[in-house]
């Protein structure tokens, strides 16, 4: 027991081993990172095939596949690692925001843990583990940086200037980018996830084809993207034999132009050394590139994390856990799971 009362405590230091738990919405991850950045295992195991059939991530079948693959995605992260379960030195897993039903699977077995084997529990918020994404595979980026923050649930621009030290700069209005390529995708029929499947369908067809408005492009740091896809779904009623391929290359195309311009104009105005990409839809090739030319047009240090630092991984969720160790303290055994939680009041 520490000085902080009932809890298990440990100084974070370069040789702290936080084993990472991840189940907010339909990946189930674990990973072991040691100091807040070397990682030592991370294990993915996603439950994408499951919800197909029903075209999006069904709550209750997230729950039950987290139950059921959680304690071997564990296993084997340890197993992975070379580690005796006994090295492990704390326990962090995110407590939202996300299904509630399906964190409170992560949350209930990390506290478990933390508790057998007496060792901290550090409650995560899902965001800021994106937010760490980069730093995780490039620690050498320079602040302040401007992170560009695109997952199925949040769009959001934040200016990083320290560990733990964020401020919003612009967030969406309405839709996230990810739920946009989602509904598109749906309507368009080609299938789920829709992020990656408009990735795809986009390499066929032409970007210039129609010209899809871009929601207060040249207007302040805030996005809008549900204007967008009700023009998609008004343009394909009224011209039925358009090419998806085509609908799908000008929809991507202006949901990136907005998306770049927004964190251009963000770097310039917090005069920012760095800007870097996180969330799922992070993964998409046509942003990636235009997020790394406009960096190289503007002489921008940036970073765009691996693919599967993008998506759902607990890598970020350890890494961010060693921090809030180090800089809070462990969290209390009786914090619940938060479907809310935020980054920002
Ligand atoms: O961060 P994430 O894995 O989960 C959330 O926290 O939301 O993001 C999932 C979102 C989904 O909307 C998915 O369609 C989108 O990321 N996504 C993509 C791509 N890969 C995943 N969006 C566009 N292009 C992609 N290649
Ligand atoms: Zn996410």
């Amino acid at each position: 027991m520490s000085e902080r009362g009932e809890l298990f405590d440990v100084e974070a230091g370069p040789d702290t081993l936080v084993l990472g738990i991840e189940t907010s919405c339909d990946e189930t991850a674990a990973a072991l990172v040691m100091g807040g950045s070397d990682v030592v295992s991370s294990v993915v195991s996603s439950q994408i095939d499951l919800h197909v059939p029903y075209g999006g991530v069904v709550p209750e079948i997230a729950s039950r596949a987290h139950l059921d693959l959680l304690n071997p995605v564990i296993a084997r992260t340890i197993v992975e690692a070379g580690v005796d379960e006994r090295r492990i030195d704390a326990v962090a897993c995110t407590v939202g925001p996300g299904l509630i039903g399906a964190l409170l699977v992560g949350v209930s077995a990390a506290k478990a843990l933390a508790y057998t084997w007496q060792v901290p529990f550090v409650g995560v918020n899902h965001m800021e583990a994106h937010l760490y994404a980069s730093f995780l595979e490039d620690p050498t980026l320079q602040l302040p940086m401007v992170v560009l923050l695109v997952s199925g649930g949040h769009t959001m621009l934040v200016e990083m200037r320290g560990h733990a030290d964020y401020r919003l700069l612009g967030r969406t209005i309405d839709d996230a980018a990810g739920e946009a390529f989602d509904k598109v995708a749906r309507f368009l029929d080609l299938g789920y996830p829709g992020g990656p499947a408009i990735d795809r369908e986009a390499l066929r067809g032409d970007p210039n084809a129609i010209d899809f408005p871009r929601a207060m492009l040249h207007a302040g740091l805030d996005f809008s993207f549900s204007g967008l896809k009700t023009a998609v779904v008004n343009h394909v009623r009224k011209h039925p034999d358009v090419s998806s391929a085509d609908v799908a290359a000008s929809f991507q195309t202006a949901v990136v132009d907005v998306l770049v311009a927004k964190t251009r104009r963000a770097v310039r105005e917090v005069g920012a050394t760095s800007m870097a990409l996180g969330g799922g839809v992070a993964a998409n090739s046509v942003l990636r590139e235009r997020f790394a030319a406009a960096a190289a047009t503007d002489g921008i240090q940036v970073f765009l994390p691996s693919r599967e630092m993008c998506t759902d991984n607990a890598a970020m969720v350890a890494s961010v856990g060693w921090y809030r160790l180090k800089r809070d303290g462990p969290t209390p055994l009786d914090a619940g799971a938060n479907p809310n939680l935020r980054l920002f009041a």
